[in-house]
């Protein structure tokens, strides 16, 4: 079974992603981390990218054959974590240098095009779950279902600004907000695979609920579905 799950930033998707992993047995991939390890590796070695669309273009296909992307299961944790090339990078990619121009990189052709072949080879392994912005649309269109998450953009940098303060990163309530503004706003706009519902996906708005309220949203599209089958 492959579940989708699309929406905009800090709205809860991996939280979700996780969790309905757990229940189900299946394996949870972030491709949100594949695209910040991308941008770690841009900004650690000086690599240009356009902010703008028509801006310089730089032949990334060279560069992209030097980042290998790997998700290892933490036996502490019980987590899988993401390794750029050889090194676990899980606290770097949240710093906020990584998601203020994740976005910039997240729009350049050829780094779409290599990461979706990595998240679709990721499916011949078995089930998953796997979240991000064009997974519905783009990387699995015929997931066995879709969904489609969604809240209030004040409970979205409330909930962002607790998860980096508690993982011991500093940040202010307004840059999240400026963070959160700027990206939905690339996120739905660049050319390649923008962030768009699926017509398929069922709409989760978890505004006013609770992280049980919707994983059992989730559990609950499923069971329908396993009926409908
Ligand atoms: O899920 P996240 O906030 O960690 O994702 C970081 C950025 O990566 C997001 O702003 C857009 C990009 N992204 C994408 O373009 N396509 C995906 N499937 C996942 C993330």
């Amino acid at each position: 079974m492959i579940i989708a799950i699309d929406g905009y930033s800090s709205c809860g998707k991996s939280t979700v992603a996780k969790a309905i992993a757990k229940r189900l047995k299946l394996n949870y991939i972030d491709s949100g981390a594949m695209y910040r390890a991308v941008t770690y590796y841009f900004l650690q070695n000086n690599i240009p990218f356009s902010k703008t669309a028509d801006d310089v273009v730089t032949e990334y296909t060279s560069i992209l054959e030097n980042i290998h992307i790997q998700f290892i299961r933490n036996e502490q944790t019980g987590q899988s974590e993401i390794y750029l090339n050889g090194k676990n990078i899980e606290v770097e990619i949240r710093q906020m240098d990584v998601s203020d121009n994740v976005s910039y990189v997240s729009a350049i052709k050829s780094v779409r095009k290599k990461l979706v072949v990595m998240q679709q080879q990721m499916a011949t392994m078995g089930h998953l779950v796997m979240d991000g912005r064009d997974i519905g649309t783009t990387v699995f269109p015929n997931a066995d279902l879709k969904i489609f998450m969604t809240a209030s953009p004040e409970v979205r940098v409330y909930r962002r600004y607790h998860e980096l303060i508690e993982k011991g990163i500093k940040v202010t309530p307004d840059e999240i907000r400026k963070n959160i503004e700027l990206r939905d706003y690339e996120d739905t706009h660049r050319e390649e695979s923008p962030l768009r519902k699926p017509d398929d996906a069922i709409i989760l708005d978890n505004t006013y609920m609770s992280r049980d309220e919707q994983v059992q949203f989730v559990l609950d599209a499923v069971a329908k579905l396993k009926k409908a089958i």
